[in-house]
């Protein structure tokens, strides 16, 4: 008999998403793949789950050729029109999003209400894609000269390039593709070779729709691989939007590779995020933020909090509020209701984990909770946190993505911004506060230099309405809501004579 969880009867629901042992990781419009076969594991219990046939390069190019040609048939369909496609898109993941959920619960590692809220991050996006179909467009803007007509004009940059990071599997393709859909571009999907199941089960949601609809299914085409594959991409002249979610590492392999070029990035990359609580802060607000900041998702979120900066007059009293509320998170099987703390995703991950506390320890670090490996199957580790250490210590500025928060102690406004914004990266933080005239200091110029920028919530969790990504290197690029439609068009400034003469701007004569 398969030991592979697929084929035993308390995983038949994997079958819903049209899932077997093997499955083809290549999709263009048909199905294939002819590269190395993975196998992905249950991040609860080390259990193999099932295998992908992954992209070759012979897939891959085949793949981007179909893509460019499926192009020409999505560049003419009108923007209105194509939202109708994303909002079935939208309306197909609504019908899935409980198993599509479970999936994502049961590969990447996290509890099951996270997994299901990915989906509707999806979901969401595609609604808010829908209406930006109709929406989108530049400014008639007044020219200087008589007779004349300056405007912009908007066009989709053509094929996107999308890589996706083992953390948010669904979400992030999803406000990645809807956006770039509508805008008129097709897609070229590769996620992270361990949550392949994913990326199969959602873009085979996508196939049915488009194929229902008879538009080409290498609009959302998908080459499953790795670091090969994602270097072609990141060579590829031939992609003209490269979207990168992961490590600032090799974020930055992949900027230098698509600038080489002078193509187009748009990077999500690491973050270091802070949460600020001063004296005046509402303690029933920050205890819970902090919470799932720091522990949600193991700690493996970009936004995920990893320094939280106590005013001296409370630090006590919050850490010990802390500790109290880590001992009672219910720790499980990430699909388990009650469960609100699961594994991380890889042994790798726990590696880190051991070695991050190991050197903050070090670096002159006490660890008040956690800091061990926990004694159950799979990769599970305690909820850290670090107090003690100074606010520039090298692990404190070091990424490590699993759950250590670093509990630091500060006396003024001013220094703490600072010390927000001392770290290379820039993504996600917040304050807590009641006190009006530091809120709008925080927003302001001296305030964070962060892309997300947050008053009396958590760093992590935001809605996709806004503009999703941070400042240096977290790389730049904004995903999701606002005009970040913008990054997948390319714009045109035209000039439309429509007189008889031809009078030169700035008043030149030239005769
Ligand atoms: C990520 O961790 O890559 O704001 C994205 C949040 C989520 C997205 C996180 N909406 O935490």
């Amino acid at each position: 008999m398969s030991t592979l969880l697929v084929s035993q009867p308390r995983y038949a629901w994997l079958r819903e998403l049209g899932l077997q042992e093997e499955n083809p990781g290549v999709y263009n419009g048909r199905w294939g793949g002819s590269g190395q076969v993975v196998t992905t594991y249950c991040p609860a219990n080390n259990e193999p789950i099932a295998s992908v046939r992954q992209a070759s390069l012979e897939d891959y190019e085949e793949t981007v050729k179909k893509a460019k040609e499926a192009w020409k048939v999505w560049a003419d369909i009108p923007a209105p029109k194509r939202g109708e496609i994303v909002r079935q898109i939208g309306d197909a993941l609504r019908q899935k999003i409980k198993v599509l959920g479970s999936l994502v619960s049961l590969e990447m590692g996290k509890i099951y209400v996270e997994g299901v809220g990915e989906v509707q991050e999806y979901v969401d996006v595609c609604d808010y894609a829908v209406g930006l179909s109709r929406m989108i467009g530049g400014p008639v803007l007044p020219s200087e000269r008589p007779g004349h007509a300056l405007i912009e004009q908007w066009n989709p940059v053509g094929l996107v390039g999308i890589i996706t990071a083992f953390n948010f599997p669904v979400a992030v393709y999803g406000w990645n593709s809807a956006i770039a859909m509508i805008c008129g571009n097709a897609c070229l999907w590769k996620g992270a070779p361990t949550t392949s199941l994913i990326s199969v089960a959602v873009t085979k949601i996508i196939a049915k729709v488009l194929e229902d609809n008879k538009i080409p299914g290498a609009i959302c085409s998908l080459v499953c691989g790795g670091a090969d594959i994602g270097t072609a991409m990141a060579r590829d002249e031939r992609m003209d939007l490269l979207s990168f979610t992961g490590s600032t590492k090799v974020g930055k392999q992949v900027a230098l590779m698509v600038q080489e070029r002078f193509g187009r990035s748009l990077l999500e990359l690491g973050g270091n995020n802070a949460i600020i609580v001063f004296e005046d802060a509402d303690l029933n607000l920050v205890i819970p933020s902090a919470l799932f900041a720091a522990v949600g998702t193991a700690g493996q979120r970009c936004t995920t909090a990893r320094r939280l900066f106590l005013h001296e007059s409370i630090h006590d009293v919050v850490v010990e509020k802390l500790a109290k509320a880590y001992a009672q998170v219910r720790i499980g099987d990430p699909w388990d209701s009650d469960t609100l703390y699961g594994p991380l995703h890889t042994k790798e991950a726990v590696k880190m984990f051991l070695d991050a506390v190991e050197q903050a320890k070090q670096q002159g670090g006490s660890v008040v909770c956690g800091g061990k490996v926990i004694n159950r199957p799979g990769n599970y580790v305690e909820p850290t946190i670090v107090t003690g250490l100074p606010h520039n210590a090298p692990i404190v500025h070091t990424e490590t993505f699993a759950p250590i928060l670093y509990v630091l102690k500060f006396k003024e406004e001013e220094e703490v911004f600072a010390w927000n914004n001392e770290v290379k990266q820039g993504l996600s933080s917040s304050i807590f506060t009641k006190d009006l005239g530091r809120i709008f200091r925080w927003l302001g110029p001296k305030g964070s230099d962060c892309g997300i920028v947050n008053v009396n919530i958590p760093t992590s969790g935001a809605e996709i309405g806004g503009a999703f990504g941070g400042e240096k290197h977290t790389g730049g690029g904004r995903e999701s809501g606002s005009d970040s439609w913008k990054l997948y068009m390319r714009r045109s400034t035209c000039t439309i004579n429509y007189s008889k003469d031809l009078p030169l701007a700035q008043g030149i004569k030239f005769q």
